[in-house]
């Protein structure tokens, strides 16, 4: 179990800098998720913490020593890619086993870490198998196998459960959570999927074009993002954006909205808003006037449990709510919508959250 410490990591491919500079310290144990758009820099940063691709500026630790220059092989990391790249001649146990020996460890001690990873993956069954005979989940989960005999300090995933579906991303993904638990290895995975995020992650690191744009518990992005990217990636469903005015009534900050509506803002930061923020769970629907925005029903989507009632704003802003439950709700019913207090977010011209207590520069 190693920490995982990034200096200044600075990425180039040939004139185009890929990654401008990244500080991120791991620490040992934790489980840290890599999020972003596709081609913002996350597998671009894990191979170079992995040694498959070269650091331009900048230095990597791992366990308290700079790897720059040590090998790939050499650096106690074991590496879990989107395409399960088992070798196709030989049965899941040879190709568990197959690192161990290149590495001349003893036949015993091979057969022990094989069938140890085997039972914490429940793959005893399939170990004479060939790879072909296996279904997308179990080869995955050979893969994982293969980086656990290997008993590496860091585990890192790319994508690892991209090619699977639905039902079988779920089971492998609380597959993947419990072995960090058992292991209590420093692990990095890497994701664009923001539900594998928030349900993995002790840390998330939001990446955007090869930027850091904020690191966090899952709850302290979901609950404060620091700005409009974070906020609209950090979801379920994305937070609805709204634009506002700000204005100062005798110390009072009221935001107004096209189409008339006003809403007082609880903060004195919010002088400063342009863009309201409001996550589709954090409103409640109300009778028509009782709320202080108002429109009209457009589209329901039942979810069974809930429903997305996706309405049209007087103003003719699109506005997501959602609520439990099956709302029996006419299209073109005119409908209400009040604020859960404490929940808004604001953002000014630049997309920088404004919050008490938070420093941030405009
Ligand atoms: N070998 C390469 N040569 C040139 N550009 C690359 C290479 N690999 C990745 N890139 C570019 O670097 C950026 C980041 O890519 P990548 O790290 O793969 O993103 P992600 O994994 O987040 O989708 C992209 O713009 C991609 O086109
Ligand atoms: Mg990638």
């Amino acid at each position: 179990m190693s920490d995982v410490l990034l200096s200044g990591v600075s990425k180039d491919y040939g004139a185009v800098n890929v990654i401008p500079s990244i500080d991120l310290h791991i620490k040992a144990g934790e489980l840290v998720v890599f999020v972003g758009p596709s081609g913002c820099g996350k597998s671009t940063l894990l191979r170079m913490i992995a040694g498959l691709e070269h650091v331009t500026r900048g230095d990597i630790s791992i366990g308290g020593t700079r790897v720059n220059d040590v090998a790939a092989s050499s650096r106690g990391i074991a590496m879990v890619f989107q395409s399960y790249a088992l070798y196709p001649h030989m049965t899941v146990y040879q190709n568990m086993a197959f690192g161990l020996e290149l590495a001349r460890t003893p036949k015993a001690e091979i057969e022990k870490q094989v069938r140890d990873a085997a039972r914490i993956l429940q793959i005893e069954p399939l170990l004479d198998r060939r790879p072909k005979a296996l279904s997308g989940g179990q080869r995955q989960r050979v893969a994982i196998g293969r980086a656990i005999v290997r008993n590496p300090k860091v585990f890192l995933f790319d994508e690892p459960l991209s090619n699977l579906d639905a039902s079988l991303r779920g089971q492998t993904r609380v597959e993947i959570a419990h072995l960090h638990h058992s292991l209590g290895a420093t692990m990095i995975y890497v994701t664009h999927d923001q539900t594998e995020a928030m349900t993995l992650a002790d840390r998330i690191v939001v990446l955007n074009k090869g930027n850091i744009e904020q690191v966090g518990t899952p709850l302290e992005l979901y609950g404060k993002p620091v700005n409009t990217f974070v906020a609209g990636f950090i979801a379920n469903q994305p937070m609805n954006m709204l634009d506002v005015v700000a204005e100062n009534r005798g110390g009072k900050i009221v935001l107004k909205l096209d189409g008339g509506a006003e809403i007082e803002a609880e903060t004195p930061m919010a002088e400063r808003a342009r863009t309201l923020g409001i996550r589709p769970e954090d409103v409640v629907l109300v009778d028509s006037g009782k709320g202080p925005l108002t429109g009209t029903v457009s589209v329901v989507e039942h979810l069974g449990e809930n429903a997305l009632i996706h309405m049209t704003l007087t103003g003719g802003q699109e506005f997501i709510v959602k609520v439990d439950g099956a709302p029996d709700l006419a299209i073109g019913a005119e409908v209400s919508v009040a604020l859960v207090p404490g929940r808004a977010h604001v953002f000014d011209a630049n997309g920088h959250a404004l919050r008490e207590g938070d420093t941030q520069v405009a």
